[in-house]
């Protein structure tokens, strides 16, 4: 899946068998026992994944993790600081998003200075709204900011504040500073293994794929959604079309080592068997208790 923006709450639900491919061997998580890394809210997060991430990284052994579709980034943040690989690179398009990133690894002492600072009330949030960044690190803050207190950290343009939020804490529901500020700082120990460049992932995969081949493992969640179609992919991102067959047809092309997650939409399953890729479904339940079916592609098998 990618971004049918709802968290995906695993809790407790068994793995069932769909149509289309076999179910994973790997038993979906509950996400609470998932360490958090990233920073961000992020509508489509891919906590739940996790298993899978270690164990395709353990018996794969690359050495570079390619992100490049990275948003709340949990796969690399995941993979750099288990050790898993000894480094990742992400790609993002999103200039808001691009700037958090960049001013994590740049300058988090920073953020994590202005955010023990920063008291969230509508009037400040609507003049951090507002207010153009004058510099990276300020837009990063910005990002940050909007992205925890709008209502399911969504930055698309249009998405308003929580008004209720998590216990009725309304916007500081999910305004944890200390948590934010931890986890900005473990980012800020590994910075020197992570590097981060904005743009056009489906760009620069293969310029990244031609220089690094077999050495590289590539996680692909693209901005994709079986479930609302194109309205609601662009209620959650502000880049939210993509050429997916154009996506498959590239990785076909290269031997690239790749896990990429997509719900399990026909059109998607149609891609899958075109290009004779592996694929394993999971069930499970969305933060509204829908169930709903991912696809975990590879380019050899893994979980079946
Ligand atoms: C489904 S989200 C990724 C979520 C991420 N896996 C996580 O766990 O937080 C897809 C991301 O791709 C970004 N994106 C969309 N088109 C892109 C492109 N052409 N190149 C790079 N990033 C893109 C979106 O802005 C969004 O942040």
């Amino acid at each position: 899946m990618s971004g049918n923006g709802l968290s995906s709450q695993a809790q407790g639900v068994k793995a069932v068998q769909t149509e289309a491919f076999p179910t994973s061997r790997i038993p979906v998580v509950n996400v609470a026992t998932v360490p958090q890394r990233s920073p961000l809210r992020y509508p489509g997060g891919k906590t739940w994944l996790i298993p899978h991430i270690r164990e395709w990284l353990r018996k794969t052994g690359p050495e570079i993790l390619i992100e490049p579709f990275a948003g709340g980034a949990i796969t690399s943040l995941t993979a750099v600081m288990e050790r898993l690989v000894n480094a990742a690179v992400m790609v993002e398009l999103d200039r808001d998003v691009a700037a958090f990133w960049r001013s994590a690894l740049e300058s988090g002492a920073t953020l994590q200075k202005w955010i023990g600072q920063f008291e969230p009330t509508i009037e400040r949030l609507r003049e951090l709204e507002r207010a153009i960044p004058a510099t990276v690190t300020e837009h990063g803050f910005r990002t940050l900011v909007l992205n925890r207190t709008r209502r399911g950290g969504v930055l698309a343009p249009g998405a308003s504040f929580s008004r209720n939020g998590e216990n009725g804490r309304g916007l500081l529901s999910r305004w944890y500073p200390k948590t934010l500020a931890t986890r900005l700082a473990a980012i800020q120990q590994h910075a020197d293994r992570i590097a981060f460049c904005e743009g056009d992932g489906m760009k620069l995969l293969p310029l990244m794929l031609g220089g690094w081949g077999r050495k590289a493992a590539v996680f692909l969640d693209p901005p994709y959604t079986a479930h609302g179609g194109k309205r609601a992919g662009s209620r959650l991102y502000a880049h939210s079309s993509l050429d997916h067959a154009a996506l498959f047809a590239m990785l076909a092309e290269t031997d690239a080592n790749f896990l990429m997650t997509y719900d399990a939409a026909p059109e998607i399953i149609d891609l899958v068997r075109e290009h004779n890729f592996d694929a394993v479904c999971l069930s499970m339940k969305n933060g509204h208790h829908n169930q709903m079916s991912e696809i975990v592609i590879t380019s050899e098998p893994l979980f079946a």
